[in-house]
């Protein structure tokens, strides 16, 4: 095998964001780019030697081929053994099982995630270490310094593979080994969740069952999974044959862009459970007959029903949220005695806390929930979890949310997103809000009043490491609170995120409209963060 060195010269932007290194295709198609970034992760992660890799991605327009650049890249660095999924396909919580469970040395899962896909949409690359889990900031960082040094790469000349068919090629120093995508992640699902019980539930009719894939990665994944091992209705997988733009919409599962699951899910005749995932398979969303959990409410009744499903009949160790999850699994924390940490946003921040066998279960806003059997948030885990719990409490996805409320009381929730913004606008807004911090504390606005004002800093209780300026949180003394931040997954220009929650206690104001319920808290936050005046954007561009 012949091993080329090419000189190269660095790009000044390859800094990896929340869930890594994601650009417009335009972006990652320029000269060495795709290159530069893989050989700088190489040359951070040392000696490779022998070591295995996993790689694969969400199907994306320039997975191919970026999966055999990285192929090249990897004989050439060294890699004694490579595991591809067929056709280059990896869900990202597939990509985790396989890491963890082949003992690799760590993975690329190319994708970004719930951003569109195509010729002028988006692409992504991220590095997936030892423990199965995102690289920590300590990592990307260093990927980042050495990016912008870079001087060569190396690269194997040798013919692109085939990966549509399994199995292994040995190539001088490296074996490639093609693998089903489906089969280790399935393995593990039926270890965690009462299968034959779901099965007899979704043949007799007893549940039903829509997935929206979103012609995404989980496709094959669910049609493998729901149809064809646990026996739901052919066809209750829908758009379920992933496509390179993802059929040209949003892979990103809420309300708005999973519009065709959400018209099923509150039309005539709706399944008993409404769920989807996002374009690497990650994300979930989960709806009951007319009904609509929000991802906080969802890992809050995950954490207090957890003990009645398999993989976790022996209690959880603890449990996470990212900073903006609203606060209800504070609540069954305390309940049942067991810690609750609250993270920055971005899966990784669970990693340590995973390890360190502090927590169980975790989840986010963002449509993420997860626990310790990988180290990923995991979209059809999700469904499963949902679709086991409906199974053993025999009630609807409402009756169970509902009866949760009764018991914990019910945080009102919403985030409202404006997308697109310039993004001075964007930073002028957090400046400016940051500018009044100091002076919140003690303030009253009509009903509420300001019980802390910060900028969310979090210190690591596993490593120490310190991640400063991670949103800023106004919280009252009723329990309400908001939350400001920029999303730091987008591509172009600013995001800004303000994500409301308020507290309610009595059962008879359990059934408000949210909108409505949170007016107040709206109006304040505009008073104070003042975001569509100094963006001149009239509304949030989405509501979930
Ligand atoms: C990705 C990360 C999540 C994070 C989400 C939102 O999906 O894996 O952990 O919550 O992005 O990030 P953003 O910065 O756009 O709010
Ligand atoms: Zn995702």
């Amino acid at each position: 095998m012949q091993i080329e060195t090419r000189k190269t010269t660095p790009y000044s932007d390859q800094k990896p964001g929340t869930s890594g290194l994601r650009k417009k295709v335009k972006v990652f198609t320029q000269e060495n780019y795709l290159e530069n970034f893989v050989q700088s992760v190489f040359d951070t992660l040392g000696d490779v030697a022998g070591q295995t890799l996993v790689l694969g991605g969400d199907g994306r327009y320039f997975n191919r081929q970026a999966a055999q650049t990285i192929i090249k890249m990897a004989a050439a660095n060294g890699v004694g053994r490579l595991l591809v999924g067929q056709g280059g396909l990896l869900s990202t919580p597939a990509a985790s099982c396989l890491i963890r469970k082949y003992k690799a040395h760590g993975g690329f899962v190319l994708s970004a995630s719930h951003n569109p896909g195509g010729p002028d949409e988006d692409f992504g690359i991220k590095y997936n270490g030892i423990n199965g889990g995102p690289a920590p900031e300590s990592l990307t960082n260093a990927v980042y310094a050495r990016s912008q040094a870079i001087t060569e790469y190396k690269i194997a000349a040798i013919p692109d593979l085939d990966l549509d068919t399994l199995g292994e090629t040995a190539l001088d120093g490296i074996t490639v080994a093609v693998v089903d995508p489906v089969g280790d992640y399935a393995q593990l699902m039926e270890h965690l969740f009462d299968f034959s019980l779901i099965k007899s539930a979704l043949t007799t009719g007893a549940i039903s069952l829509c997935f929206d894939a979103m012609h995404a990665i989980t496709g094959p994944y669910a049609k493998r999974i729901l149809e064809d091992r646990l026996g739901a209705m052919p066809g209750s997988v829908i758009n379920g044959v992933p496509l390179e733009d993802f059929g040209g919409g949003h892979p990103d599962p809420n309300l708005v862009y999973a519009h065709e699951l959400a018209a099923l899910m509150y039309g005539p005749g709706a399944p008993t459970l409404g769920a989807a995932s996002d374009g690497d398979g990650d994300r979930n969303m989960i709806m009951g007959s007319k009904f609509f959990v929000t991802p906080s409410d969802s890992v809050a009744v995950m954490a207090a029903n957890a003990h009645l499903l398999p993989g976790y009949k022996s209690g959880l160790r603890g449990v996470a949220r990212s900073m903006p999850t609203s606060q209800a699994v504070d609540r069954v924390a305390a309940a049942m005695g067991i810690d609750c940490y609250e993270t920055p946003t971005g899966w990784k921040f669970f990693g340590n806390l995973l390890d360190a066998r502090k927590i169980t279960l975790c989840g986010e806003e963002s449509f993420g929930t997860g626990s310790d059997h990988v180290r990923e948030k995991d979209g059809l885990w999700a469904v499963l979890f949902w679709l086991n719990l409906v199974a053993v409490r025999k009630q609807s996805v409402a009756d169970i949310v509902k009866e949760h409320w009764k018991k914990f009381g019910r945080d009102y929730y919403s985030r409202h997103d404006y997308e697109g913004m310039d993004l001075a606008a964007g930073e002028g807004v957090m400046a400016h809000l940051r500018g009044q911090l100091p002076d919140l504390p003690g303030r009253s606005f009509g009903a509420y009043k300001v019980a802390f004002a910060d900028d969310f800093s979090y210190t690591d209780p596993v490593d120490g490491s310190v991640s400063d300026k991670q949103g800023i949180r106004i919280g009252f003394d009723n329990g309400s609170r908001m939350v400001f931040r920029l999303s730091g997954t987008g591509t172009e220009g600013a995001t800004l995120r303000i994500y409301l929650e308020r507290y309610e206690r009595d059962p008879a104001l359990h059934n408000q409209d949210t909108q409505v319920f949170l007016a107040d808290l709206i109006a304040l936050a505009e008073q104070l963060g003042g975001v569509k005046q100094r963006s001149g954007m009239v509304a949030p561009t989405v509501i979930t």
